[in-house]
């Protein structure tokens, strides 16, 4: 009966096209629902029952009847509304599917290291295929906060510190979640995460203060989060922290003035996990009023706090709000449905027979092996210790070595954990049969109690035993004597990343480091084969161990990628999208700082520095290494003088002087030495990925056009300046050859 309401309705519009159709089609399911039902809509329910709130755990499925929920999963839920709610409105159903579905691929930090956006966009689709099978629909990501600083555990979740690279990946993650048409069966809506300025919390402390400058915002936060609205995501999640002093749940300028009449967003947005009950701590009013707040600044949808169901009804009542404000709220959650033709289609998302044909097939498991060993960053490698033989005596050693779930990292709940390849299965699959690889443990992860408090479950107890630490040391020495060559496999577990997860201390814990010394003394060949979710202090690791393989949490197939790497099967290309700090006390840190009155200048003392290191990073933005060697030529340009309409093109040779083939990242950056405002040293513009064999020569141009040039000036006008540009090509963002052209308007 209710179902046949929506049928009727749809058939009459069906002869209407595109946006009419749609505005018609919700129009006349509008003018059916109650004021109840509308804020039904607004509501998103998790139904896992955390919270003292009206509509959580056993009682979910009555209040979908009732049409008091709009978002929430699974099947039985999905009948109850369609079939048993008053208007038979589909569930929108969400979840977090970051890097992954069941086939987890590593955390987007490594992914982002691959600079590769198709790569990106093929991810996300097999993401979407998987999990459009199972009931999903909407998928929170991309995450897109740029972030400098490694102490927030959330950086695994992102694309690293640099705008311009983290728009491209924010489209492509969009391109390849939504596809060409959100109406498919195996497309799902993004929700472009946390609008906005999340990354930069300040000291690195999850939900804390972010304080920022407009200008920053706009140069250097804001424009990833365009970017994925650009390229049509359709939905967006409000951050946790505020913007300008004001909760960017709540906050008008932020969501309405930005997002909807500067960027001509017209999709839904949905506030992040309780966020506007947060605002209560923030100290902006009590539960009333910040729930008249964020609606009032454009939050459509409140995320599991009832805040919205719970007051607005009684707000609008007393005159606080119009019903105007309520129903246009409700029209976007509408809209959304209807352009994932849940209207339609309400159980098009649950098909088994998908389900168990896509889900971890062969051939998403071969591409999750090829994204693990694509993020692979070499960070050292001297002598030629890697790639290793097939044939050796491996010992594989460490915390990290023969784990499987933390091979996944952050947000990794839908996963999977059976077909985990750890690194010692993988190094065992890949050697030869004549090879002997063993494994043992060596270390506890870390024997710090604060830390290890922190991370207890509830009852658990903390098991730190002194002997089984010793023990654990001396069988590992006894097996590192035995063999050729040793893999230290050390890092950090899922939970030291993501959410909630900040570190003070972001060095390896004291325990793995003092097996990594003692197995540095049996005198053998390391590896040390990082698994962690953020850039780390590995100061006195590059000083002291001769080959650094960073492998962040790599997924399901880590194992199977990692070793396809450390064997040379693979050879790595990746670089770093996050600056890796010399000690904490650089953070923040990274490689588009501005310039300062008093640049460093050795043995003069009044400059800016530290004391007791240099102001250089250990690793800089956009460093990785291959097993071959890569040799630049100079810059060539076109022109060194340009006026406005001219494209600057700049060219270098790029020669492989090495042994192998293998692909270098081209890097190119500008700098605006001169300008109405202070500008960075310098900024990514562009980079090409390239291919070379041995001996070969590749010739990579770049055309530059003003468009590049352009940055927010202090009135907050996109524009450019005229003068010189000082413009880059190089490996990384340190090492590059440098020329000087002229710009003229
Ligand atoms: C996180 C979001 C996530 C949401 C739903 C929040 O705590 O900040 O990133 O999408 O929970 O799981």
């Amino acid at each position: 009966m209710r179902l046949n309401i929506l049928v009727i309705l749809l058939s009459v519009v069906s002869l209407v096209n595109g946006q009419d159709a749609m505005n018609q089609f919700i129009d006349q399911v509008m003018a059916k629902m109650t004021l109840e039902e509308k804020l039904g809509q607004m509501n998103l329910s998790s139904g896992v029952g955390n919270l003292p709130v009206i509509t959580e755990g056993e009682g979910k499925i009555e209040f979908i009847k009732k049409g008091l929920i709009g978002a929430s999963g699974g099947y039985n839920s999905q009948l109850a509304a369609v079939n048993e709610s008053r208007l038979g409105i589909p569930l929108i159903t969400g979840r977090d599917i970051i890097h992954g579905y069941k086939t987890t691929f590593p955390i987007p930090l490594a992914m982002s290291c691959a600079w590769d956006t198709l790569m990106i966009e093929k991810m996300a689709r097999i993401s979407a295929i998987e999990a459009s099978s199972e009931g999903i629909n909407w998928t929170y990501s991309p995450m897109v906060d740029i972030s400098r600083d490694p102490r927030w555990g959330r950086v695994a979740e992102g694309a690293g510190e640099d705008v311009y690279l983290g728009s491209k990946i924010a489209r492509a993650y969009v391109r390849g979640y939504q596809g060409d048409d959100l109406s498919k069966e195996n497309t799902i809506m993004a929700c472009v995460k946390h609008f906005a300025l999340y990354g930069a919390s300040e000291a690195g402390r999850d939900y804390n203060t972010v304080d920022m400058s407009k200008v920053s915002m706009h140069n250097y936060y804001l424009p990833t989060y365009k970017a994925a609205f650009d390229e049509g995501a359709g939905s967006a999640m409000s951050a946790f922290n505020v913007v300008d002093m004001v909760p960017a749940t709540g906050n008008q300028w932020l969501m309405t003035e930005l997002l909807r009449n500067q960027w001509g967003f017209n999709g839904f947005v949905v506030t992040d996990y309780t966020a506007i009950n947060e605002m209560v701590h923030h100290g902006l009013g009590n539960l009333e009023t910040v729930a008249i707040k964020a609606l009032k600044a454009g939050i459509d949808m409140d995320m599991v706090g009832e805040s919205f169901i719970g007051t607005l009804g009684k707000s609008l009542e007393e005159g606080k709000i119009t019903e105007a404000e309520i129903d246009q709220a409700c029209r976007r959650v509408l809209e959304a449905k209807y352009k994932l033709g849940l209207f339609d289609k309400p159980f098009q998302y649950h098909n088994k027979k998908r389900a168990k044909e896509l889900i971890l097939c062969k051939e998403h498991q071969e591409y999750a092996r090829k994204v693990a060993a694509a993020s692979c960053v070499l960070l050292k490698n001297e002598n030629n210790v890697l790639p290793l033989n097939k044939n050796a005596k491996i010992a594989v050693i460490g915390p990290m070595g023969n784990v499987k779930k933390d091979m996944l990292g952050a947000w990794s709940a839908t996963s999977d954990t059976t077909p985990i390849v750890t690194i010692y299965q993988g190094i065992k699959n890949i050697s030869d049969s004549k090879a002997i690889v063993k494994y043992k443990q060596g270390s506890y992860l870390t024997e710090n109690e604060y830390l290890l408090n922190r991370n207890r479950k509830k009852g658990e107890e903390l098991a730190i035993d002194k002997i089984k630490s010793d023990k654990m040391l001396s069988d590992a020495i006894e097996l590192a004597n035995n063999s050729d060559v040793i893999i230290a496999s050390l890092g950090e577990p899922s939970k030291w990343s993501g959410e909630a997860a900040s570190r003070s201390d972001i060095s390896i814990p004291a325990c793995q480091t003092r097996l990594l010394k003692a197995l540095l003394q049996t005198g053998k060949p390391v590896v040390l084969v990082l698994s962690n979710g953020r850039p780390l202090n590995l100061s006195w690791e590059n000083e002291n161990v001769p080959a650094i393989l960073e492998t962040w949490h790599a997924g399901v197939q880590a194992g199977n990628g990692i070793a396809d790497v450390l064997f040379g099967d693979v050879n790595p290309s990746a670089k770093l999208t996050m600056t890796f700090p010399r000690n904490v006390g650089q953070i923040p840190i990274y490689y588009n700082h501005n310039k300062t009155g008093r640049p460093l200048i050795e043995d003069y003392k009044f400059t800016s520095k530290y004391l007791d290191i240099p102001n250089s990073p250990l690793f800089p933005f956009g460093y990785g290494l291959s097993y071959t060697t890569f040799s630049y030529g100079e810059i060539t340009t076109n022109k060194v003088a340009l006026d406005k309409d001219e494209l600057l093109r700049a060219s270098v040779e790029v020669t492989n002087t090495g042994n192998l083939s293998g692909q270098e990242i081209v890097q190119l950056y500008i700098q605006d030495p001169e300008a109405s405002i202070s500008r960075p040293v310098k900024e990514l513009k562009d980079f090409r990925k390239i291919e070379l064999e041995p001996g070969q020569t590749k010739t990579v141009s770049f055309s530059i056009s003003i468009d590049q040039l352009k940055f927010y000036n202090s009135d907050l006008v996109l524009d450019w300046e005229e003068g010189d540009f000082n413009v880059f090509i190089g490996t990384n963002s340190e090492e590059c050859q440098e020329v000087q052209v002229e710009w003229i308007k």
